[in-house]
């Protein structure tokens, strides 16, 4: 069986995860190190909540019929916002100062929560409400746009940050 999205999204989790851990282990010495995963970061991090919010979000809330579940689609949303404010505020910040440190612990810290409520709550929904060719269908369209994505194009379509449908 190809890969489907759910395990598409936990790998994006898993990696997006290290490089925050390795993030918060580094110091205000390590100036060069924080760059380079601050970079890293703001890639893997950007293209994840961008594949979610474009394809798998949408599909979700689309899937799902109780307003419990349609409640999980909306509360993922803020904490995309939350993430990205504290992403913004972190790659702003001097590498060289203890703030740095702070400001990554607490995206760490955001980003567990919130990858925990996808994966408990959202997830195990998600694989009742679509078939298992659903699922393999939008990694896919995802493994589709990440690859646009990465070849430079539709970066209009990347910098305008999407909100969720009413
Ligand atoms: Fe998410
Ligand atoms: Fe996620």
């Amino acid at each position: 069986m190809p890969q489907d999205a759910i395990s598409l999204l936990k790998q994006q989790h898993k990696s997006t995860q290290e490089t925050l851990m390795a993030l918060t282990n580094t110091t205000e010495r390590g100036i060069k190190i924080r760059h380079e995963l601050l970079a890293k970061l703001r890639s893997e991090l950007t293209q994840h909540m961008l594949l979610e919010e474009e394809i798998f979000y949408p599909a979700f809330k689309a899937a799902v019929e109780r307003k419990k579940d349609k409640r999980l689609y909306y509360e993922a949303h803020e904490e995309h916002k939350a993430a990205k404010a504290v992403l913004k505020d972190l790659a702003r910040a001097d590498a060289s100062s203890v703030a740095f440190g702070a400001k990554a612990k607490v995206l760490k810290e955001l980003i567990e929560h919130h990858v925990e409520e996808e994966e408990n709550e959202m997830f195990p929904r998600a694989r009742e409400a679509f078939t298992k060719q659903e699922l393999v269908e939008l990694a896919e369209r995802m493994q589709a746009r990440k690859q646009a994505i990465e070849n430079g194009r539709a970066w209009d379509r990347v910098a305008s940050s999407s909100h969720p449908a009413e």
